[in-house]
């Protein structure tokens, strides 16, 4: 979850290597640096805390060199300090570096062995070491790296610089990704093609194992064999380089606001509202399938969870939803007639790339929802099924869930119609009633004022409960995740029908209760769980629709989403879950893009 950018440019690199990081820095906010090389010196600068400041120190000290690599960190090992902060020096030698090296300690046992001096506490350095004791041996730069290489495990992607070499930047991935960007007499290496998007809309994405140097000439790429590779050069569009937060007070704030555009984008790869009909993007026969396995982390499970309701109650299609984390080292019993579904928003969520490389591994077909195109998730499932949320920079994913829910929906009809569950009729009355969403999400966005009342009280809160059933149980999980990540009050979500099995017993007077109950076949039942909580001192918020709030006991708050079809509920009930999360972390004065001890891609295990 760290960013990494290298530029060997035709003119100093310092302030655009800040530039760049400044757009990675949802990916980690521990510390920031850079080192760029220039006649023959390797300098460097570091800060623990955000990029301003090490914007502060570069401002006393600049740096001048043409050719230079930086890096925003999220710590793994080693406390984020200025000491552990990256780039790691040794030698001749400067890397950046994402990642995990698993086999750190007994590298550097034996390179301290070796008479080797570390200066850090970070698994980083043990690369740098490694590569300046093989230029010391008389290697190449790239032969030492490809040394180097050989003796890592774990999961990293790296840029390295080499003193004396100023038209030189090396790479290499192994997980997490790494992209190469093709400028005019430039060259540039990166996490993603944001991180490169101010300088080039060119790119090519290293596959997993490949390394690279890159110099005013272009890059020449191997695989892990070490045999040279050619990566197809593609156009990335110019949304993956300029994100902005326009006029919004926060990221979060502008993708709650872009949600209506992000599902009617996603809708448009899934359904064809003309003639009424759903399908997966480059067509999926889910007559031919008899379970679907889904695997997703965080908000993107709990939009899993939403979609396992709607397969098995549209298609009549099992369908099991599991942290990838727990999934991969159960030995689960899964047939080749089960589809692996991973849903992320990044593409790059290690757990999730994990699982379903080991469902690939056993035969099974792989897909992916995912909002990030040009992701490692994405290239290597069978079938990618894209969320077109555009990206996706608040920690806290909101644009991304809903994109995901839409096109879930939209999957779950098609796997109707094909499993013959619905007629051509249904399907059409169905699609018409999804494309209404777009039109309900704004709606429900601008119904904020409420909801900043209610956030004054919920600031103050110690613990909140939220709960609902059917598929607003996993929006309850997602409305506890959204508050609990970027706001730090504890937050459970529980199905209502849990609450009397033991979490009723957390229920007072302090404790605000957030039900999710619009007014559908399960709103009665609800309101039963719901009175039981009254009954007990709790202070009842209810999200619902005009019906459900006509019929909610005086004492109990409201909030009143647009009213709609049980099927789109999830998606428009999402909005008022998302806006009071906000508006209490913003009451609170909450780091709410960055929220502490977060990032927005967990590209580590
Ligand atoms: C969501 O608000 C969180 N930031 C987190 O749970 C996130 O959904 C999870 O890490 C999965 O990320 P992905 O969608 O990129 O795989």
């Amino acid at each position: 979850m760290c960013g990494i950018i290298g530029i060997v440019g035709t003119k100093p690199v310092s302030e655009r290597l800040i530039d760049s990081l400044k757009r990675l820095e949802y990916r980690g906010y521990d510390s920031a640096g850079i080192a760029t090389i220039e006649d023959g010196r390797l300098d460097r600068r570091r800060e623990a805390g955000k990029i301003s400041g090490l914007e502060a120190v570069l401002a006393e000290h600049p740096l001048s060199g043409q050719t230079g690599i930086g890096h925003t960190r999220w710590a793994t090992h080693g406390a984020p300090t200025t000491r552990n902060a990256h780039p790691h020096v040794a030698g001749r030698v400067a890397v950046v570096h994402n990642g995990i090296i698993e086999n750190f300690a007994e590298l550097k046992r034996e390179l301290i062995a070796a008479g080797r001096v570390f200066e850090s506490e970070t698994d980083t350095e043990v690369v740098a070491q490694l590569i300046d004791a093989e230029l010391n041996a008389g290697l190449s730069p790239l032969d030492a790296m490809k040394a180097a290489l050989d003796r890592l495990e774990g999961a990293f992607a790296i840029a390295v610089l080499i003193k004396g070499d100023d038209d030189l930047i090396m790479g290499a991935r192994r997980g997490p990704p790494l992209v190469v960007g093709y400028g005019d007499g430039e060259m540039y290496i990166g996490t993603d093609a944001m991180a490169v998007g101010p300088f080039t809309q060119r790119v090519a994405y290293l596959d997993e194992g490949d390394y690279v140097a890159i110099d005013h000439k272009g890059a020449r790429i191997f695989d892990a064999s070490g045999a040279p590779v050619e990566r197809p050069v593609v156009t990335v569009p110019a949304s993956a380089a300029l994100v902005e937060k326009g006029n919004y007070r926060h990221f979060m704030e502008k993708e709650i606001h872009d949600q209506p555009d992000a599902v009617q984008h996603t809708l448009s790869s899934y359904i064809d509202p003309i003639a009424g009909v759903a399908g997966a993007p480059g067509g999926f026969d889910f007559a031919g399938i008899e379970r679907l396995q889904i695997v997703a982390c965080g908000t993107a499970s709990y939009a899993g969870m939403i979609g396992r309701y709607l397969f098995e109650r549209l298609a009549g299609l099992p369908c099991d939803v599991e942290f990838p984390s727990e999934f991969r080292y159960r030995e689960p019993a899964v047939t080749a007639k089960t589809l692996a579904v991973g849903i992320s928003q990044s593409g790059e969520t290690a757990d999730t790339l994990a699982a379903l490389r080991w469902c690939k591994a056993r035969g099974l077909q792989t897909a992916a929802v995912v909002n990030s195109h040009g992701s490692t998730m994405a290239r290597e499932v069978d079938l990618f099924w894209p969320t077109n949320a555009g990206p996706e920079v608040a920690v806290a994913s909101t644009k991304a869930f809903t994109a995901q829910v839409s096109a879930l929906t939209a999957l779950a009809i098609a796997a109707a119609r094909q499993r013959g569950r619905i007629d051509a009729a249904e399907e059409s009355r169905l699609v018409g009633i999804l494309m209404e969403a777009p039109r309900l999400l704004a709606e429900a966005i601008f119904d904020e004022d409420v909801i900043h009342t209610l956030a004054l009280d919920i600031s103050r809160a110690r613990d909140v409960l939220y709960f609902g059933r059917g598929a607003m149980y996993p929006l309850a999980l997602e409305g506890a995740l959204k508050l609990k990540e970027i706001s730090y009050i504890h937050a459970e979500g529980y199905a209502a029908g849990e609450l009397k099995h033991g979490p009723i017993a957390l229920v007072d007077e302090q404790t605000p209760i957030i039900v999710i109950a619009p007014s559908d076949d399960l709103f009665d039942k609800t309101m039963s769980n719901m009175s039981e909580v009254i009954a007990r001192g709790g202070r009842v918020i209810m999200i619902t629709d005009a019906d459900g709030a006509a019929r909610a006991p005086e004492t109990v708050r409201t909030i009143v989403a647009p009213t709609c079809d049980p099927l789109i509920a999830p998606l428009v009930l999402a909005v008022p879950i998302q806006l009071l999360a906000y508006h209490v972390a913003v009451q609170k004065g909450a780091d709410v893009d960055q929220p502490r001890n977060l990032a927005k891609s967990v590209t580590v295990e």
